[in-house]
């Protein structure tokens, strides 16, 4: 028998929670990651039931898995409105006292480009992830995607302004990540993150950025599955 560790039932928790929000006739953007999928999967599954939806999928991987469960799949010029996003994320600023609260870190997949096109067009976007991935501030490495001849001078920017930037390797380190746009990807520490609004304007002002893993003033909501539940924060 297949056994789920503590993790990955939160993720499921979280991701089937999520996908309750999806409504008939419903464009829906289809995040990345293991968290995301189970949300696709339970999408999928409704869709069989007789939902009637769309899916706009942010990356190879998620297309993949659409496909696989049966989402039709449409694009963002095809459409008027995104009317939910679902997505996950690396890091989530869980503090409401904090101006930075509901900030998030994302790109772990190395989709964030096409994550925050779609998540940022949709009506409603709701984050999903498990504990470990809840902070006071972010201070998790920032992605940076970036055109493949900038990776040497966006490297010497990045050291300019304080941060340590390390281009991603393949897991089996036969060479670079190559993300879905054919593009690099530095993992840029920067320690805590105190301003991550201030920080997303610089990164998006050097020359060679195609886009960063920062997302401010983007998320509606994060449901955070647990081991029993799920919490929502907003
Ligand atoms: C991909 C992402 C993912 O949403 C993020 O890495 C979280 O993934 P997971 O749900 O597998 O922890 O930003 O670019």
């Amino acid at each position: 028998m297949k056994t789920e560790g503590g993790t990955d039932a939160a993720k499921r928790r979280a991701g089937e929670r999520a996908a309750e929000e999806v409504e008939g006739g419903d464009v829906v953007g289809l995040g990345t990651g293991s968290t995301t999928a189970y949300a696709i999967e339970a999408i999928g599954e409704a869709v069989a039931n007789g939902l009637e939806v769309q899916g706009i999928p942010t990356s190879f991987q998620s297309r993949q898995l659409a496909l696989e469960v049966g989402i039709p799949l449409t694009t963002l010029e095809a459409v008027d409105t995104v009317d939910l996003a679902i997505d996950g994320a690396d890091q989530v600023v869980d503090d409401p006292d904090s101006s930075a609260h509901g900030a998030l870190i994302k790109g772990g997949g190395a989709a964030h480009t096409r994550e925050k096109l779609v998540d940022a067009a949709a009506e409603r976007f709701v984050v999903v992830a498990d504990p470990s991935k809840l902070a006071d501030r972010l201070e998790r490495s920032v992605p940076l995607e970036v055109l493949p001849d900038a990776h040497t001078v966006v490297a010497d920017r990045i050291r300019d302004l304080g941060g340590e930037p390390t281009l991603r390797e393949a897991a089996n380190k036969d060479g670079p990540v190559v993300t879905d746009n054919g593009n690099l990807v530095l993992d840029c520490e920067f320690g805590p993150i105190d301003d991550p609004d201030e920080l997303a304007a610089v990164l998006s002002s050097v020359p060679g950025v195609v886009e960063h893993g920062l997302f401010v003033d983007l998320a509606d909501v994060t449901y955070v599955g647990t081991d029993d539940n799920v919490a929502i924060r907003e």
